[in-house]
């Protein structure tokens, strides 16, 4: 991966009439030609360097963004160069540096717009399902239980290819741990709201035969073997503790599945970690303990902009991925991690842009602070997302507006009123009044449209949480071992191949490489035109600002001033590249 740069130097932000910030370029030679030429220079040099890595991937790091769609990583990269007090749109985010990149085709069987339980089925197990399912191939509709106990209609996954290549494996998410995304990992149900018994029997007399997902975490291979489990979930494993969370999935079978786990891992001669707070987590000897549980939430970890930051409170996922990657890299065969942001979603969901995207940077610190503990000649990081959703970043703001910030395009927009860049098509924040002659929207002047429980207009109006997921392809972003296999648009579940194949595991456990010279590289794109298969279809079978920044001596103010607008200016020390 390439080095990472920081830039130091002067900047000012400025304060425009409505309160709101616009923040200068850290690039003031950027209105030159030379500064725009050098930078596409230097990255046609970086693209003709590159060499496929073929080797085999001792370890998988698979970091999944909930909901974490193109334009959430457009806007998350310009809230974190923001944050940095700079424009943003400039900055990269981790990923935006990765070798090879691809998208992918999201949608489940059923479902031209999918859930994250299909998808997650999707891009772990290598097979596509129906909406709302986890673990299950397509035969299997939402809520059919018995479909779903049949073994030819379960699919396996990388979690359990991983184990039975003698790997130590573990899932981090914000999320609670029997929700979605980790469920896909290691249960199979034709339901994913089944996360606790009483589900089931709410459900009825043709649920009950359907083992619930959090007693498929203890109890059942895979998840029973897994060495790291973190995230949210007290609550479906029969160990709330908080008295102020929503009853959602309360057990009624009076089981503790966290003391039984403990007693499992007794059972076995192995020793075990269970944590709830930041300060136990780090008190942990990760690597001289067999098994850990760390419990952050009754339902989910808090979000990020909520999170009490003493030690008595919950962790940063950054810091949960920390301890997770110290105890997985004690294995001699590797390792596979599976990491979800699992909250961008929920942020999306209740169509507050700020709760969303300061989920993804703090999942993108962890991104960074990751490859710093890996190296990528042994290891493939696979960065995506299951699905998109409906936000949209509009109007013509200027440069370096804040990003949760108005705009107010008189020549375009007719009620002249202003309005924010982030806006949804679904969501709570449907808001149109009737003066007694026409239909208007809510002027948002003077309103703090930065808050973090700001909620910007929606087009469609939905209960409470309901902003709709959105149905675009997303992007997969790699690096390391056989990146270089994401290179077009692919079908969602091509990311359970490429880290099988990657790895020599599960259905590629032969690992006999078509890629080892350039001759053969492209051999299976030949095999697959003889297969006659329709195109579509045929996945059946640093930031090298190196010098730009530098010299900078200032920020010229002027571009990003407003006319007549009343400026208030501060300037920050910057920063400057360290490497
Ligand atoms: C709608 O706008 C009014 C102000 O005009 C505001 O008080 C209210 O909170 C808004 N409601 C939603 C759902 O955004
Ligand atoms: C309603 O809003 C429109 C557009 O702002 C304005 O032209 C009209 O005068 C308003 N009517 C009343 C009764 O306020
Ligand atoms: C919007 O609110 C501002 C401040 O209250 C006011 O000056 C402006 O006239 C309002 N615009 C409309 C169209 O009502
Ligand atoms: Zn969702």
């Amino acid at each position: 991966m390439h080095s990472l740069l920081v830039v130091m130097g002067v900047v000012c932000a400025l304060v425009v009439p409505s309160g709101q910030v616009v923040y200068p370029s850290p690039n003031p030679q950027e209105t030159e030609t030379s500064f725009w030429m050098d930078h596409g220079r230097r990255e046609l040099t970086e693209a003709l360097q590159q060499t496929p890595n073929n080797n085999k991937a001792k370890n998988v790091i698979l970091f999944l963004g909930d909901g974490m769609g193109i334009t959430a990583m457009t806007a998350g990269r310009i809230l974190k160069g923001q944050k940095k007090g700079v424009s943003g749109e400039e900055e990269n985010l981790v990923w935006d540096r990765f070798s090879n990149m691809g998208l992918l085709k999201t949608y489940n069987l059923d479902r031209q717009v999918p859930d994250s339980a299909a998808t997650a089925t999707a891009f772990l197990s290598g097979v596509k399902g129906n909406y709302l399912t986890v673990g299950v191939n397509g035969k299997v509709k939402s809520k059919d239980c018995a479909a779903s106990l049949k073994k030819e209609n379960q699919v396996s996954t990388i979690l359990k290819w991983a184990q039975e290549a003698g790997k130590d494996t573990g899932v981090v998410t914000t999320a609670q741990v029997t929700h979605a995304t980790p469920a896909a990992l290691y249960a199979h149900s034709p339901y994913r709201y089944w996360q606790c018994d009483s589900k089931l029997k709410a459900e009825g007399p043709n649920a009950l035969a359907c083992k619930d997902i959090a007693l498929q975490l203890v109890e059942d291979e895979p998840g029973r073997s897994m060495k790291v489990v973190m995230g949210g979930g007290r609550q479906e494993m029969g160990a709330g503790i908080d008295p102020e969370a929503t009853k959602k999935c309360e057990r009624s079978d009076g089981r503790n599945l966290v003391k039984e786990w403990q007693q499992d891992k007794a059972s076995q001669g192995k020793t075990s970690a269970y944590v709830t707070t930041t300060g136990d987590l780090k008190k942990l000897n990760a690597e001289g303990t067999d098994y850990i549980m760390g419990l952050f939430g009754d339902i989910h970890v808090p979000y990020e902009v909520d999170r009490n930051k003493s030690g008595a409170g919950t962790p940063h996922i950054k810091d949960m991925v920390k301890v997770a990657v110290r105890r997985l890299k004690r294995s001699d065969n590797g390792f596979f991690l599976m990491v979800e942001g699992g909250r961008i979603d929920h942020g999306m969901h209740h169509g507050k842009p700020r709760r969303a995207l300061e989920e993804l940077v703090a999942m993108e610190e962890a991104v960074r602070e990751t490859l710093e503990e890996v190296d990528l000649q042994e290891t493939l990081v696979v960065v995506t997302a299951d699905h998109s959703h409906v936000m949209t970043m509009n109007g013509y703001p200027d440069r370096g507006n804040d990003i949760f910030g108005v705009t107010i395009n008189e020549e375009d927009v007719s009620d002249h009123l202003p309005y924010t860049t982030l806006m949804f098509t679904t969501g709570e924040g449907f808001n149109y009044t009737w003066n007694g002659t026409e239909v208007i929207r809510r002027n948002l002047t003077g309103v703090d449209t930065t808050h973090k429980d700001f909620v910007p207009l929606a087009a469609v109006p939905t209960y409470p949480g309901s902003e709709t997921h959105g149905g675009e392809d997303v992007a997969v972003y790699a690096n390391g071992p056989m990146a270089h296999l994401f290179h077009r648009v692919h079908e969602q579940t091509y990311v359970a191949h490429v880290m099988a194949y990657a790895s020599c595991i599960g259905p590629y456990t032969d690992c006999n490489r078509p890629f080892n010279d350039h001759r053969t590289r492209y051999k299976h794109v030949h095999h697959r035109d003889h297969d006659n298969d329709d195109d579509d279809d045929d996945e059946r079978k640093r930031k090298g600002r190196k010098g730009y920044g530098k010299g900078s001596d200032g920020y010229n103010g002027a571009p990003a001033l407003k006319s007549g607008g009343l400026v208030v200016l501060w300037c920050c020390v910057m920063l400057s590249k360290v490497w």
